[in-house]
């Protein structure tokens, strides 16, 4: 069967009950392997994120020389080679569905002294690689896009970079991540402004692994010189899977659902800001530190869900929660409007249309526009829907299940492998009845 006919199938209603630990952190675990890579010793890794897009991450640096064990149930270790180890791979580095893995990836390669190539599939190929590309030929980088500015990046070694002072045009943590890791290997400071606040895992983890990192209001700076020394890393769960159960645990009957050690980056949590300001009824238990980064439990129960206008500056911080958060609204009484996402249109799918086609055949009334979408709450149908091969479309028309009045079937599910492999197998245990049809690539 070929790969992308992976098909889910959900039966309407049922609920949501019982106590998860949903995998760990997509973004943290990509992190931990390149700068476990570069760093000197060794570096362990626990709860790490065992799916095909950190899998990504890992083989890249295997294959330019980095010694690699595990995932064994959440556990990496890995043998650093220090900031000039790294080795030319005999082929080009194929990074599947990864944004992060591509786009960290270009600017840490921009340093190195030897040239690679980066492919992906089909979706990552069309995604927009200039806003790494046009910052990194500012430092000096020699990097070539297709004509559309796409992938493959062929990345030419040795070319001796300068830090720059860059303005992000769009407040994106892969842009700002590859500029840093670039700037590990500039001439002087590299430092980049954020219009908005975006995740801060690269600079908490730089940190961690003790090299200096600055920031200045808007700004993050980073200098050349320094040494990454291997350290301990306990990945957090990652708060954009645990979303599809805090968006399914809000919109079920008589629903009541613990999430354990939960990552709470502040620039992460705006998913349980709008679904509280939705009137969601999510209680924050238990919240400590583990390695620099914020955890917490969190438990969610039903709740009447109202529309509302979702606040501009929320949108980074929820960025990759927006697929669930239109089921949500949609289950929401009245109207949610969301503006200022036009980001959404350029993730693994166009996430502002196939959310609204998708609604639309379940009855739904949603209406795209180019920034966002407005959303009249109103009763779910049932019907067949597309993923588009998007891992977070495909688990957030499964979640639409519980409030549909028939099943919901949904086409081109594989890559829910990318981000979260267990998610039919948690979401059956919690209560969700939903099913696998074919599967085998
Ligand atoms: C990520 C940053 C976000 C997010 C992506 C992961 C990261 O992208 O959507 O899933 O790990 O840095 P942008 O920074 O491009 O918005």
């Amino acid at each position: 069967m070929h790969h992308n006919q992976v098909t889910f199938e959900v039966q309407p209603g049922g609920s949501l009950q019982g106590e998860a630990r949903v995998p760990g952190d997509k973004s943290i675990s990509h992190r931990s392997i390149m700068l476990g890579s570069l760093a000197e010793g060794v570096t362990e890794v626990t709860g790490f994120l065992d799916a095909e897009d950190c899998l990504s991450t890992m083989k890249a640096f295997k294959a330019m020389g980095v010694k690699i064990e595990g995932p064994q149930a959440g556990k990496v270790t890995i043998t650093g080679v220090g900031l000039h180890g790294l080795k030319a791979p005999l082929e080009p580095l194929y990074l599947g569905n990864s944004g992060t893995s591509m786009r960290l990836l270009s600017g840490l390669l921009a340093g190195q002294s030897f040239d690679v190539t980066l492919t992906g599939d089909e979706s990552l190929s069309k995604r927009p690689m200039k806003r790494v590309t046009d910052p990194l030929r500012q430092m000096g980088a020699s990097i070539e896009t297709t004509d559309q500015g796409t992938s493959p990046l062929k990345v030419h070694g040795g070319a001796p970079l300068k830090g720059i002072h860059y303005e992000m045009p769009v407040a994106s943590a892969q842009v700002k991540s590859c500029l840093l890791l670039a700037g590990l290997y500039a001439d002087g400071t590299t430092a980049v402004h954020e219009p908005a606040p975006t995740r801060d895992h690269t600079e908490r983890m730089l940190k961690g692994f003790g090299y200096p990192v600055n920031r200045l209001g808007e700004t993050v700076s980073v200098q050349s010189g320094g040494t990454l020394k291997g350290c301990a890393i306990d990945v957090p769960s990652d708060i954009s899977s645990a979303a599809f159960f805090m968006v399914g645990a809000s919109i079920a009957k008589d629903a009541d659902v613990t999430l354990r050690h939960v990552g709470m980056n502040p620039t992460r949590t705006g998913v349980i800001d709008i679904l509280k300001l939705m009137g969601a009824d999510i209680e924050i238990m238990n919240p400590h530190e583990v390695g620099g980064e914020p955890v917490a439990d969190l438990r969610i129960k039903s709740a009447i869900l109202k529309g509302i206008a979702i606040p501009e500056h929320l949108v980074p911080l929820a960025i990759d929660e927006f697929p669930v958060l239109f089921v949500a609204a949609a289950c929401a009484n009245g109207k949610t409007v969301l503006t200022g996402a036009e980001e959404l249109r350029v993730k693994e799918s166009d996430r502002i249309q196939v959310m609204a086609d998708g609604l639309k055949i379940l009855g739904v009334d949603a209406v795209p526009t180019p920034d966002g979408m407005v959303v009249n709450g109103g009763p779910l149908g049932m019907g067949v829907v597309e993923s588009h091969g998007d891992h977070r479309i495909a688990m957030a028309f499964s979640i639409a299940g519980l409030r549909a009045s028939g099943p919901i079937t949904i086409h081109d599910c594989a890559n829910v492998n990318t981000s979260f492999p267990t998610f039919v197998t948690l979401a059956q245990r919690l209560g969700l009845e939903v099913n696998v049809l074919g599967g085998e690539s």
